[in-house]
């Protein structure tokens, strides 16, 4: 626990302790960015550090059998780590109805919300916590998470998940599976893989999540962060956001960040460092961002495609047989979960907990 100065320490128990979130203050009426919520400014995103013409592929995915298109997956997937899908089949309709369905969870009275705080939930596939580590963290994120583990046993609580967006967020799972299995079953091709036909994906497919990310609008969002610099521990996310903007990923300098602009009914998809590690570095977890609206909520729903927690991870035997050296050694996936959400955000430091 960090010592922190009173006013800091009352807004942690009315966010924190008492579960009401950062959407709770800002519904108090707060004018001005807490103290708590405030970052260094070598933390903030600075416009300099944004590269205007710089931007992910879009990718059209209509023929997955095109090889230009796998082509252009496989070389996003290496270059950039990130590029957004559009005619991937996912209906329209129900990337609507799943944002709405975020808006109405958050929209819920404080006392609502708060059955599913992290620890009251009736159901452990539901849970709902602010920031990302506020007990780790000398700033907080402005953000609360609804997150919803959608594996198959964790569909049995379903009744005891929140009705106004549980049939929305199964909906959203089911329709984005089978991109989910195209996307892996196109990447494990790029490296080499031959039993995908029947196989991996399936095998790799096990512990999906769902977020609900609530960003409410800021009353100064330069001087905040929405979500630190970090990589995702998935094997691959999808990510939905909405029209207002505001998601960043690292250039390939490294240094730069490069907005990703919303586009109609696209998927932003992005390698975890569970296939950066299969891969031994030749697919990206690239480190991402977010800054919140000054004037509107922002919601953003990713699906995590997680490995199962007794999982073992490293380099793919077809990735080394050439020789290659592999860069990272076996680790227990539920040991890399355990040490992510040990600390704060921390860019790619992740990584390291692998890496030989
Ligand atoms: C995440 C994340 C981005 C967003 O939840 O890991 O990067 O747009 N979210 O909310
Ligand atoms: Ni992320």
């Amino acid at each position: 626990m960090l010592p922190r100065d009173p006013n800091s320490q009352k807004i942690i128990d009315f966010v924190v302790n008492k579960g009401n979130g950062i959407k709770g203050l800002v519904d108090t009426g707060i004018g001005t960015v807490p103290h708590l919520y405030i970052l260094p400014t070598d933390e903030r995103l600075e416009p300099n550090m944004i590269l205007p013409h710089e931007s992910i592929p879009v990718i059209d995915v209509s023929d997955w059998d095109d090889p230009v298109v796998t082509q252009s997956i496989c070389e996003a997937a290496g270059k950039w780590g990130f590029f957004q899908i559009t005619n991937h089949g996912v209906p329209l309709g129900v990337l609507h109805a799943v944002k709405e369905a975020a808006h109405r969870f958050f929209g819920l009275p404080n006392e609502e919300r708060n059955k599913y705080w992290a620890g009251n939930s009736p159901t452990d596939a539901v849970s709902l916590k602010t920031s990302f580590a506020p007990q780790q963290e000398a700033v907080l994120e402005w953000r609360d998470s609804l997150s919803f583990h959608c594996g198959p046993q964790d569909l049995e609580s379903f009744p005891s998940w929140p009705p106004v967006c549980r049939d929305e967020v199964v909906k959203y799972m089911k329709s984005a599976e089978p991109v989910i299995r195209k996307l892996l079953e196109v990447l494990l091709k790029g490296l080499n893989v031959k039993d995908t036909a029947k196989g991996r994906e399936d095998a790799l497919m096990i512990a999906p999540m769902v977020y609900f990310n609530y960003y409410p609008r800021c009353p100064n969002p330069d001087l905040t962060s929405g979500v630190f610099p970090h990589s995702d521990i998935s094997i691959i996310t999808v990510l939905l956001q909405d029209d207002n903007g505001g998601f960043y990923v690292r250039a390939t300098d490294c240094e730069s960040w490069i907005h990703v602009p919303p586009v109609d009914g696209a998927l932003v998809i992005n390698m975890g460092d569970v296939l950066q590690i299969m891969s031994n570095d030749r697919y990206k977890s690239i480190e991402h961002r977010v800054v919140a609206n000054g004037s509107k909520d922002r919601v953003s729903v990713p699906i995590f495609m997680n490995p199962r927690a007794d999982a073992i991870l490293g380099p793919l035997p077809e990735v080394l047989e050439s020789g290659e050296q592999p860069l990272y050694k076996e680790v227990v996936y539920s040991d890399y979960f355990k040490y992510f959400f040990s600390k704060k955000h921390e860019g790619k430091k992740t990584m390291e907990f692998a890496r030989i």
